[in-house]
């Protein structure tokens, strides 16, 4: 689905990422995890074509989408979420589904003139897709609630909803778990889970929660310094000495979780 080939980045003297290749297969939850700075997000935000890479090549479904805009990324099914959800925080939990725009509809500038009268035509169509993704995702009490009184996790619930509002296949998931208590995020995990199964969404998610790792992805990639330490399995990777001297390295926060 998604191919990383030798990806580089350095931020002035210090190499983000070194030389990372990796492929996220079409129907996984693939992982990434790593301490503190290893590189993860800066390696998402070069997927999501929000930072160019300085040398290396990504492709999705086999085409070479290097440096492609966010935007154009997202009308051919790749879509991020963010470590900090920025909803429009004044609008309602149903309004906020309701303004992302189809990614089917097409880019072309010259279409918007039209794609106004499509788009009033489809406005239920929208509302009734609204309400789908409400239920799913546990937040029809919620609906008419404006963004800003959502807690941390029901943003993010929020936000993986507007994945669902598009024809995303791919979904970049930075960090979903944090900040979010033990209810929703068994709620996050299982609508990661289920979009996975029953609507064959692809996943490549940064998580710190190594049980949520666990639970949901396969294969899972290890970074640190900036390379790619590891891949596997996670109980394969609970194992890996590299792995556990990374982790030991890199500070109190950073945990294999469970492991004994
Ligand atoms: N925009 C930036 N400018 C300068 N340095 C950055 C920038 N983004 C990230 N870095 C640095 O790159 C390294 C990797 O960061 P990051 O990709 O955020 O790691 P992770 O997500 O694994 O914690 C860190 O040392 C970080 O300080
Ligand atoms: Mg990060």
């Amino acid at each position: 689905m998604i191919r990383i080939e030798r990806i580089s980045k350095a931020f002035g003297g210090l190499q983000a990422v070194r030389d990372v290749s990796l492929d996220v297969e079409p129907g996984s939850i693939t992982g990434l995890i790593g301490p503190n700075g290893a590189g993860k997000s800066t390696l998402f935000n070069i997927i999501a074509g929000l930072i160019p890479a300085d040398t290396g090549r990504i492709y999705l479904e086999g085409q070479d989408i290097t440096g492609r805009r966010p935007h154009r990324l997202f009308h051919q099914g790749l879509v991020r979420t963010f470590q900090v959800p920025h909803e429009f925080a004044r609008m309602t939990v149903r309004e906020n589904l309701m303004v992302v725009p189809p990614a089917q509809a097409g880019e072309n500038l010259l279409q918007s003139w039209f794609r106004w009268e499509k788009v009033r035509r489809q406005e239920s169509a929208v509302r009734d897709r609204a309400e789908d993704v409400l239920e799913f995702l546990s937040l029809d009490h919620l609906a008419d609630e404006r963004a800003a009184n959502l807690s941390g996790g029901q943003k993010k619930l929020l936000d993986l909803g507007r994945t669902m509002m598009t024809d995303a296949r791919a979904v970049l998931l930075d960090e979903p778990g944090a900040g979010v208590n033990r209810t929703l995020l068994g709620k996050i995990s299982d609508a990661i889970q289920r979009l996975n199964r029953e609507r064959g969404y692809t996943f490549f998610l940064i998580e710190h929660d190594m049980d949520l790792i666990a639970k949901l992805c396969n294969p899972v990639h290890v970074m640190a310094n900036g390379g790619l330490i590891a891949s596997g399995p996670m109980a394969e990777i609970r194992q890996n000495e590299e792995v556990r001297e990374a982790y030991l390295g890199g500070g109190v926060s950073a945990t294999m979780g469970a492991s004994e």
